[in-house]
This record gives C-alpha cells, structure tokens and sequence, in this order.
C-alpha cells in the first residue's frame, strides 16, 4: 500500500465540486478498487438522535444492515467505544454481524466532530487478518478529511 499515493488520490476527491454524497461515494469506490484486500467499504453515521447507525455510502455488495443499535455488532460496540476495532478473524467475534460467508475480517474506525462520535468508516475483508498499521493510518486520515466535510 503507497498510503502517500492514497493519501494525495483521498485530498483530490474531497477537493472536487461534488456534494458530500459524492465525495464519500468517490472515497468508498477509490479504496476498494485500489486496496485489493478493501471487499466492502461503507460509511455509517449516527441516525439522528437515535441510538443506532444508519447506512450511508458504500462500495460492495449491498447489505440488509442498513440499520445498526448501538452496542450491536463490531459497528454498535465502535459507536459506543469511541476506538478503532481491527478483528483480524471474524469467526473469533461473539458480538459480530455478518455480511455474507466470505467475510473474514473488519476494521472500523471512528468519525469525530468536535470530539463527538458521529459515525465511522467499515472494511469488510475476505482475507483473514490482512490489516496493519497503514490501514490505520490511511483510514483515520481518511475520517479526519470527511470530520472536515460534516
Ligand atoms: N459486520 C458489521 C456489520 C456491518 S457490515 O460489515 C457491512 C458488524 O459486525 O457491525
């Protein structure tokens, strides 16, 4: 991964004269097709004042989990923890909901704004334990550029 490469290619997106909309949905389709291991990304936010996720724009196979408790799945426990969750292997998760057998691994990262919890960004693999470092790195920058956007 060329996360200065990806890094540049994220800034450009989020500096076109698109909507918001547009912008995550260009984020969502330039990280799966240039991040090989990247199956299904997705951006969830907090649904009003409701305690659950709401689907917003993603790059994948559709998914029945548009709506997501808090507290529900590896995206409910961030919603509440405030933290990234990487899980290497899913099949080591109790609180975990599944998005199709071929999943194998996750890793969601927090959106703050003003130091509030708003949503997050999600990666579903089909590879098991794929992620490192730069995936965190690249992805928490990703959610500082979208904080901007919101
Ligand atoms: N696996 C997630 C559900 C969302 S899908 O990955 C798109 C979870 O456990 O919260």
């Amino acid at each position: 991964m060329n996360i200065s490469h990806l890094k540049e290619s994220i800034i450009k997106l989020i500096n076109e004269e698109n909507t918001v909309s547009e912008k995550l949905q260009s984020i969502c389709n330039l990280l799966k097709k240039e991040i090989n291991y990247y199956n299904w990304v997705g951006f969830y936010f907090k649904n009003g004042n409701k305690l659950e996720l709401k689907l917003a724009e993603f790059a994948g196979e559709p998914t029945e989990h548009v709506i997501i408790p808090f507290g529900k799945g590896i995206c409910g426990q961030v919603a509440l923890s405030n933290q990234n969750f990487v899980v290497p292997n899913v099949e080591t998760q109790d609180n975990y909901i599944s998005c199709g057998f071929k999943v194998k691994s996750e890793i969601v990262i927090p959106i703050f704004v003003n130091k509030i919890n708003i949503g997050q960004i999600d990666i579903d693999s089909h590879t098991v334990n794929p992620f490192t470092k730069n995936d965190k790195l690249l992805l928490e920058f990703v959610c500082e550029k979208v904080a901007q956007l919101l």
